[in-house]
């Protein structure tokens, strides 16, 4: 069973996805962690992100990248969302995506575009929402503690220029699959959020894949 769940930065897929995985005994990959060890490369080697030919370069990272916590920055989710546009960057991640979907048994993947290009033919899809206002307050509840001198409204300004990054590009823009079901976790608790994605996922299931 291939599970997709996409949805905007900090709208809760992520959690959403680690616990189906865990439900339903499946492996997960946070496909954002990929862009985001892709912009930290572009970083550390004082490549320009805006430049498709700096950006392809940097896809070819060190996997121990993968662990850092520096990914989970706010510069680097930025950085990362101005690479992810080449769509040169996105070919190069796209078989490493399709190869761990692909596994005997399934698995579950979070980010943008895993119901529309990395797996259309998932057997569930979820697009996580929140509005933009709670989940600046999602994210800046998590970046505060480490970064005190950042402040709440550049965290909601951060969001914004990411959604408008993330959903205007040519390539497997930020969108709703046409057979995804929308949940909005705005008013959610994590454990609401949690209950309510696995009677979507076994609702789709029932109907026999999506
Ligand atoms: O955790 P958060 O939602 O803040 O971001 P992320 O999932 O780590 O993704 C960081 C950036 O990578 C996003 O803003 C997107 O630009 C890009 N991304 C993408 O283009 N496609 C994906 N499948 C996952 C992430
Ligand atoms: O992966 P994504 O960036 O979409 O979001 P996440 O990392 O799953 O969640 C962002 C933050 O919001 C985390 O600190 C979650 O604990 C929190 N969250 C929440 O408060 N309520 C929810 N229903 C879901 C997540």
């Amino acid at each position: 069973m291939i599970i997709a769940v996409d949805g905007p930065a900090a709208s809760g897929k992520g959690t959403i996805a680690r616990a189906l995985a865990k439900h339903y005994g499946l492996p997960h990959l946070d496909t954002g962690l990929l862009y985001r060890a892709v912009a930290l490369t572009v970083m550390r080697l004082g490549l320009d992100p805006a430049v498709e030919a700096d950006a392809v370069a940097a896809c070819d990272f060190d996997d121990r990248l993968l662990a850092e916590a520096e990914l989970r920055s706010d510069p680097v989710g930025q950085v990362a969302s101005i690479v992810s546009a080449h769509p040169l960057v996105r070919a190069s991640l796209l078989q490493r995506q399709r190869r761990f979907a692909g596994q005997p048994g399934g698995a579950v993947l979070d980010g943008r575009d895993i119901g529309t290009v990395i797996a259309p033919q998932a057997d569930a899809k979820l697009f996580v929402k929140a509005s933009a206002q709670v989940r600046a307050r999602r994210r800046y509840a998590e970046l505060h503690a480490a970064d005190p001198s950042l402040g709440f409204d550049k965290v909601l300004a951060d969001i914004r220029a990411r959604d408008a990054r993330d959903s205007g590009r040519a390539t497997a823009p930020l969108a709703q699959a046409p057979d995804a079901a929308p949940l909005d976790t705005s008013a959610l608790s994590i454990e609401a959020a949690i209950a309510r994605a696995i009677e979507i996922v076994e609702a789709q299931r029932r109907r026999g894949g999506r």
